[in-house]
């Protein structure tokens, strides 16, 4: 199995460029079922999870393959409405298609998404608001089975703003009879980037970015030609990089606007940075101040950025309190890390990070997409050499990133 191996100690220095965000080449893959001909989707990230759901479109009946970032989608004709549990299995995500299956060909056949290594995720959000625009549903042998001749439009409220639900809800509305209105959606910049998308095929949506999303069904759409915005979290990963490492680097092609609550809390940590358009520079400290971060539903701090920094408070020059509010199991990472040296004290839903003047390489466990990223921030400032295994999880979700670090002078290879 492949493994990534870190030789620790060296300061990042250089240019780095960021891929497209793979939480809105997702959802906007999905997109592709709502028009027939062939939708072209530019600066698609090659990850995992974009295969998976290429290869799940695939399986409906929609032709795909991708090249430097430009992914091709030729849906002549839906052969299948069922989301297999082999793909389901291995990409929550998967669930992306019910939305536009069910507005589309008046019926979805899903597999449940089970139990995930960050915590339960249910989908009961998402069945709710397709029931409330008519559809018939009933759960069978593990799979979500979803009816409806005509989805009509309705207002949706959600207890929590779930980004998943609000994209399902968006793509089945789009096509629906009606005004839908959603309440408490979610605001992050994958879902607007969504509802561009949408609105260049054709639909009618506005509100997209605040907690009422409002969109007024069409009779039908044309394919996509657009391009994705840059992804965040990849962006916030190389910012806490250059942080735990002393670098000095310039991360490109990135959209500073999306990540102001990370950036606030990198300069707490004593991080210098600057930006310009799409550029940011970003300069990490001796040793990083201890600062405390409770994560939150957009634009507060995101919970896919906790695990990265508390790598970066693990080498911090005092004691700091990471809150977990999103995902009830998301601190899989902490064994691991103090198995690098790292002394943190898990109580509920926070950890006490007490930063320890360095950490020590070892041989450590990717659990899931995030902690793994954190592992390699801690393999890149720690003494000696870490290994890393199970970095399928990594690759869900980072585009060739030990490539991107060689680039900036980390000593780090992929091996096995
Ligand atoms: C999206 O997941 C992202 N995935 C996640 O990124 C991200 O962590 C999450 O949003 C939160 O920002 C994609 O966009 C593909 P939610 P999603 O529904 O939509 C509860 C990564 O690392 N909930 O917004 O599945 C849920 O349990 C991944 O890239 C319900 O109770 O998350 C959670 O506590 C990991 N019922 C909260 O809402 C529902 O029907 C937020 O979950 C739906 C959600």
């Amino acid at each position: 199995m492949e493994k990534i191996v870190i030789e620790g100690g060296t300061k990042l220095k250089g240019e780095v460029k960021i891929s497209g965000a793979k939480n809105s080449a997702l959802p906007i893959m999905a997109a592709s079922i709502l028009s027939s001909g062939e939708s072209i989707i530019s600066n698609t990230p090659h990850v995992r999870d974009v295969i998976t759901m290429g290869n799940l479109l695939a399986r409906l009946g929609i032709g795909f393959n991708i090249q430097n970032g430009r992914a091709a989608l030729n849906n002549s004709s839906i052969s299948s409405v069922e989301a297999p549990y082999d793909l389901v299995k291995t990409m929550r995500a998967s669930v992306l298609v019910l939305g536009p299956l069910l507005a589309r060909m008046g019926e979805a056949a899903v597999s449940l998404p089970g139990g995930c290594a960050i915590g339960a995720r249910p989908i009961n959000l998402h069945i709710m608001g397709l029931k409330k625009m008519g559809a018939e549903i009933t759960l069978s042998h593990g799979y979500i089975r979803v009816r409806a001749k005509q989805l009509r439009g309705a207002t949706i409220y959600f207890d929590v703003p779930t980004v998943t639900g609000t994209e399902n809800m968006m793509m089945a509305a789009v096509l629906a009879d009606g005004v839908t209105v959603i309440e408490n959606a979610a605001c992050e910049p994958e879902i607007i980037d969504l509802a561009v998308a949408l609105i260049s095929m054709g639909a009618d949506i506005s509100g997209a970015g605040s907690n009422i999303i409002r969109i007024k069904g069409v009779s039908s759409l044309n394919p996509l030609d657009y391009s994705i915005i840059p992804d965040r979290i990849e962006t916030g990963t190389f910012i806490a990089a250059a942080g735990i490492t002393r670098g000095d680097i310039r991360i490109r092609s990135c959209n500073p606007g999306h990540l102001k609550a990370v950036i606030d809390k990198m300069n707490e940590a004593g991080l210098k940075i600057t930006y310009e358009n799409n550029i940011l520079n970003v300069k990490g400290p001796e040793r990083p101040e201890h600062v405390d971060i409770k994560t939150m539903y957009y634009p507060g701090f995101p919970t896919d950025m906790q695990a990265q920094f508390m790598a970066l408070m693990s080498v911090s020059g005092g004691t700091s309190l990471i809150t977990e509010n999103i995902f009830e199991n998301r601190f899989m990472h902490v064994a691991e890390l103090k198995r690098m040296g790292a002394d943190i004290k898990v109580e509920g839903s926070t950890a006490t990070v007490r930063g320890a003047s360095a950490l020590k390489g070892a041989p450590v466990m990717a659990t899931d997409l995030r902690a793994s990223a954190s592992l390699v921030l801690a393999g890149l400032a720690a003494e000696g050499t870490t290994v890393v295994d199970r970095i399928y999880h990594l690759d869900r979700g980072y585009e060739k990133i030990e490539e991107k670090l060689k680039q900036l002078g980390a000593q780090i290879k992929r091996t096995g």
